[in-house]
């Protein structure tokens, strides 16, 4: 069973994924700290001229061990900078054998990101697409950084993710939309268990009208 996760910035997918992944005893990838992984190997040279190559030459070269720096990888910095190398087509070819390779390992997988539903999944049998509205995103946002003793201006990270967000949906090359088998859910005034309790019934319900051999869409 493949479960393709996919919403905006800290919409709450990545927690939703690690979820449902222990729920059905699945492995899960987060697809985005790939992204963070390369804008952190080219942090020096952002905004660069040869910022865009040394981009694709960092995501061709990634491997396991760079993605073991939780610490620098889950930063609001490195998310700017994954948008940004995000955008480059070669860097999300260079990535796709990766995520596909995790994807289809027998038993299946959960995985989570923008274009996992669209790009890397086509084929997944449950598409979940995760939304919260934006203010709420900011403040989970906000709260997980403190957590950590980071000091949050929240009008900034506010800003910030919403510039990150348009650079998402608008990537020409990034497949972050909604897919037509995908199901919507709102987590805005979900906490996470809800949110998981809500995730799984779609689940089942999606994999029993399968094996009963309708469309639950
Ligand atoms: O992966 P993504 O950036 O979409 O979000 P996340 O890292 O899973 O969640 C961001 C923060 O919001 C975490 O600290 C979660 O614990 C919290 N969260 C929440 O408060 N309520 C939810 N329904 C989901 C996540
Ligand atoms: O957790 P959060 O939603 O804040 O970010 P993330 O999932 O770690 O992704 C960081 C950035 O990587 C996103 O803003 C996207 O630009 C990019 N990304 C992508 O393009 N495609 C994916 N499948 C995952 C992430």
């Amino acid at each position: 069973m493949i479960i393709a996760v996919d919403g905006p910035a800290a919409s709450g997918k990545g927690t939703l994924a690690a979820g449902l992944a222990q729920h059905y005893g699945l492995p899960h990838l987060d697809t985005g700290l790939l992204y963070r992984a390369v804008g952190l190997a080219v942090a020096d040279g952002v905004d660069t001229p040869g910022f865009e190559a040394a981009a694709i030459a960092a995501a061709r070269a990634l491997d396991a061990e760079h993605l073991e720096d939780l610490a620098s990888l889950t930063s609001a910095d490195t998310g700017v900078l994954a948008s940004k190398v995000a955008v480059i087509a070669e860097v999300r070819s260079a990535l796709f054998d990766f995520q596909r390779n995790f994807a289809t390992q027998p038993g299946g997988a959960v995985l989570d990101g923008r274009d996992i539903g669209t790009k890397i999944c086509p084929d997944a049998d449950v598409k979940l697409f995760i939304q919260a509205d934006s203010k709420a995103r900011m403040e989970r946002r906000a709260r997980q950084l403190e957590a950590r003793g980071v000091e949050v201006d929240r009008y900034a990270l506010f800003h910030q993710i919403e510039e990150r967000d348009a650079r998402d949906m608008l990537n020409p090359n990034g497949g972050f939309y909604q897919a037509a088998d995908a199901h919507l859910l709102d987590t805005t005034q979900l906490g996470i268990e809800a949110a998981l309790r809500a995730a799984i019934a779609i689940v089942d319900r999606t994999m029993a009208l399968k094996a009963g051999g309708q469309t639950s869409s």
